[in-house]
């Protein structure tokens, strides 16, 4: 993957988003075209936006039509809402989904080619796009990182594929603690496990740099303290604030690319729909497992972060102790632990299918952290159900 520089205006802080307008304003736009979900509108969410831009003279037009694991359909679609409103700038509020799909319609509206698909890296004709519309990132959920990241993840409805869109890093990300408390607790739960699928992702990933690590190091030790609290601890309002600064520096972590957490995840929500850090949350630990002695030094370094007592362990103790660690987690905020669970619904027949797909859509990713053969996912699929 090529690297990009991080340079996204941050701000973060309870009660933070009354800036937005003001930021809007000082950058001469003057019209913003809001993408999200229905769900996010409907709770109520968008409120304090609007105020704030309503506050600075801001104009505003909202596209409601963005669902978990966004199409290329739902992108075109907010492009022509774009059009038609005449927004001079977009801003993403909501989960990954919702912030990619701003992304799409940011990169699709400058260029002005027909469709978003265009512009999808492994599918489309203009691999890296060099056009973007001004974009603003409001994440609602303390996890994906897209606020923060260089790419987003959109699926093409005819293959189930999904691919990147390159070279879309926001403009200004609005950190505010308050909006992500309003979420229900099994977002935070399955958001909350991206992002530490994406710092650990990020450490073990062989091109990771003293930067990437700094970031995922501090990642995993947040999210290690803070994501039970922030699920159903009493102090859910502090331990959000810690989870969206985490899942922010987990997004600044995956600057060199993931693995095959993410590789084969994104294969089961492009085809079962499945939430991204459900299956991300189920297949860290397989993946983890199955490269559990080949990462064994990685995993001691990571054990004490996790809080794992790693004095004088040997290296593969630890690396169990981290898998074990990586369940307990999973089980206590109540996500599924198996591909095969009803919510989720993969059957044993789907594997050669799967694999398939990870290889041909997602190589990128399947790289890390060491090559492996379509045996080896399908290995991992198969643990995993
Ligand atoms: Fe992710």
């Amino acid at each position: 993957m090529p690297s990009f520089a991080l340079s996204v205006e941050t701000v973060f802080g309870d009660g933070c988003i009354a800036e937005l307008g003001q930021r809007a304003k000082a950058k001469g736009f003057k019209h913003a075209l809001i993408v999200t979900d229905p769900g996010i509108r409907a709770a109520g969410i968008l409120d304090s936006i609007m105020a704030s831009l309503d506050e600075q003279g801001v104009a505003h037009s909202v596209y409601d039509n963005v669902t978990p694991n966004p199409t290329v359909p739902e992108v075109d679609g907010g492009v022509v809402a774009m059009k038609d409103s005449g927004a001079d700038f977009v801003i993403g509020v909501g989960g990954g989904s919702a912030i990619d799909a701003a992304k799409g319609v940011a990169i699709t509206a400058a260029m002005g080619g027909e469709t978003s698909k265009m512009y999808l890296f492994g599918a489309g004709t203009v691999p890296f796009p060099n056009q973007r519309k001004p974009l603003f990132a409001i994440p609602t959920t303390c996890g994906t990182g897209s606020e923060i990241s260089p790419a987003a993840v959109i699926t093409d409805p005819e293959t189930h594929y999904k691919h990147l869109m390159l070279n879309c890093t926001p403009d200004v990300a609005v950190l505010d603690p308050n909006l992500v408390a309003k979420m229900p607790a099994p977002i935070t739960a399955a958001t909350g496990m991206d992002a530490l699928t994406h710092a650990i992702e990020a450490y073990v990933n062989p091109g990771n740099t003293p930067f990437t690590r700094m970031f995922a190091t501090r990642a995993i030790q947040q999210i290690s303290a803070h994501l039970r609290q922030a699920v159903n601890g009493p102090d859910r309002p502090g331990a959000i604030r810690h989870m969206l600064y985490a899942a922010d520096i987990a997004g600044q972590s995956m600057s060199q690319g993931l693995g095959q957490v993410h590789g084969l995840s994104h294969v089961v929500s492009g085809r079962l729909g499945t939430a991204h850090g459900v299956a991300n949350a189920i297949l860290l630990s397989q993946v983890l497992e199955y490269h559990n002695e080949f990462l064994a030094p990685q995993l001691l370094e990571i054990a004490p972060l996790m809080g794992i007592n790693a004095v004088g362990m040997p290296a593969k103790q630890a690396a169990k102790e981290v898998v074990a660690q990586v369940r307990a987690l999973r089980d206590e905020i109540k996500i599924p632990s198996k591909l095969s669970d009803p919510s989720v619904g993969m059957k044993e027949s789907d594997v050669a299918q799967f694999v398939d797909d990870a290889q041909k859509s997602q190589g990128i990713f399947i790289a890390a952290p060491r090559a492996a053969t379509a045996e080896d996912l399908a290995a991992i699929y198969k643990s995993a159900l």
